[in-house]
């Protein structure tokens, strides 16, 4: 393979260096192309544009593949439990015990939330978006944690993010139960780092609190499937923030604002009330496959389609099939889960998302189980956002030992030319 690609134009060749990966990616190091032959590329959406190289994740689209730090999501998602999952994203090895027991004590050490965050959390109405809150409360936990802003240092980076991973259930779940009219409540430190989510987001005020083991075990499976994917939108959010050194809370806030999108984590919340509305509809699923497909009609098919994958998302398998396995345990029936199912594979046979290679995503049937969870509708990118917390921290950590330059695209400016100045009374 040859180590330089050629650029001709103009009459002129130049020549770039080829970047390949461990995966055997292939990346035109296009640094030196402006300096030397006074062109950028264009490239909206970056469909074809590499922002970094990157140790932490590799998916293959074409083959549906998807690991973290080298280990197979299915893997993962069968025998690791999610605070083992956040330690190999960040620091880039699965813990041994000892690791893994600092590590959680630490995060415990952290999990307490300023009482004055919750005057913060009073200002909002209950009808406020909780993604909306979330991003708030979490920049607005900087005030109370400004150690956590200039982290140059690895300890100091360390602190910061045992901080934000400790404080982050709570304010996902204090976000929740100020919809539900519930007092804000603190975490307790003799459950796991799951149980006490699912505790906080749903004990109530003079009940006895039980978690049902498995409704813990399929929450900690999904916050693993969820825990990264490259440079999706919001993760590359998070690094541009970051890149300007803006501080990890403030970069995480950022991510998810960029994750509340219907394109993007909103989609999950997008996928249940498609599915209620087909549902409401008579359940007609082929009516909704014909409006998805077409151009004049807005509808798309939620849940479905991805930019990267061309082929099964790894992640909407391993959900399908935990699915079906958490509604049997929790003896719960959703007519929503066959009207899913319909679609899927009526989708699979149609050639307009055949020929589209439109597959279901993670969003797809992820909703079907926190409903099942009894967690609201509105909470699930919440969820999404809670399982992606990880992979922000590792790709924000990643960018900022690297030392990589603040994130600055360039443009092709398409306005005017320049033009005089025209007095008012000329106008
Ligand atoms: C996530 O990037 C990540 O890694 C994201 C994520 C992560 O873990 O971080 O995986 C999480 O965001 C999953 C995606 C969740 N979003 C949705 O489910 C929303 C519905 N899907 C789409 O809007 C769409 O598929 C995107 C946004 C996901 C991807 O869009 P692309 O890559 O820009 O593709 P496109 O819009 O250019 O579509 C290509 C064609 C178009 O048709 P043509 O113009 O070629 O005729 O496919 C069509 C689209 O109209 N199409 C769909 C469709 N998705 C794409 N048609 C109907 N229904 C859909 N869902």
């Amino acid at each position: 393979m040859s180590k330089v690609a050629t650029l001709e134009f103009d009459g002129k060749k130049y020549e770039f260096p080829i970047t390949v990966g461990s995966e055997d990616e292939i990346g035109i190091d296009i640094k030196k192309l402006r300096a030397e032959a006074g062109l950028i590329t264009l490239d909206p959406g970056f469909k074809n544009t590499g922002s970094c190289e990157s140790a932490i994740t590799f998916l293959d689209g074409e083959k549906g593949i998807l690991r973290y730090r080298g280990y197979a999501i299915e893997d993962l998602a069968e025998k690791a439990d999610f605070l083992e999952v956040v330690y190999l994203l960040i620091f880039g090895e699965l813990p041994n015990k000892q690791q893994l027991d600092k590590f959680t004590a630490d995060i415990k050490e952290e999990s307490h939330v300023d009482e004055e965050m919750k005057k913060i959390l009073d200002g909002f109405p209950k009808s406020a978006h909780p993604m909306g809150v979330l991003s708030s409360l979490t920049s607005a936990l900087i005030a109370f944690n400004p150690s956590s802003v200039d982290v140059s240092s690895e300890e100091d980076m360390y602190n910061a993010i045992v901080k934000i991973i400790g404080k982050f259930p709570v304010l996902a779940a204090w976000t929740m139960r100020k919809k539900n009219s519930l007092p804000l409540n603190h975490g307790d430190d003799t459950l796991g780092y799951v149980e006490n989510l699912h505790k906080m987001m749903f004990e109530k005020p003079g009940k006895s609190y039980k978690a049902d083991k498995a409704v813990i075990d399929a929450l900690d499976k999904l916050l693993i499937l969820h825990a990264d994917h490259e440079q999706n939108c919001s993760t590359s959010t998070v690094r541009m923030v970051g890149s300007s050194h803006a501080g990890l809370f403030a970069s995480i806030s950022a991510g998810i604002s960029a994750l509340w999108g219907p394109l993007h984590g909103g989609a999950n919340q997008a996928v249940i009330e498609m599915l209620e509305g087909i549902k409401k509809d008579g359940g007609d699923t082929h009516k909704f496959m014909q409006k998805a497909k077409d151009k004049d009609d807005p509808f798309r098919l939620m849940g479905f389609g991805h930019r990267v994958y061309k082929n099964f998302d790894p992640r909407a398998k391993i959900i399908k099939k935990s699915a079906d396995e958490v509604l049997g345990q929790l003896g719960v029936e959703d007519p929503v889960l066959d009207i899913a199912k319909g679609l899927e594979k009526e989708a699979l046979e149609d050639d307009y998302f055949v020929k589209r290679k439109l597959y279901p995503n993670v969003d797809f049937y992820s909703g079907i189980i926190y409903r099942a969870l009894g967690i609201p509708v509105e909470m699930f990118t919440v969820m999404f956002a809670l399982g992606r917390l990880p992979g922000w921290i590792a790709q924000w950590r990643e960018m900022r030992l690297r030392k990589e330059p603040i994130g600055r695209p360039r443009q092709i400016y398409t306005g005017e030319n320049h033009r005089d100045f025209k007095p008012l009374g000329s106008r």
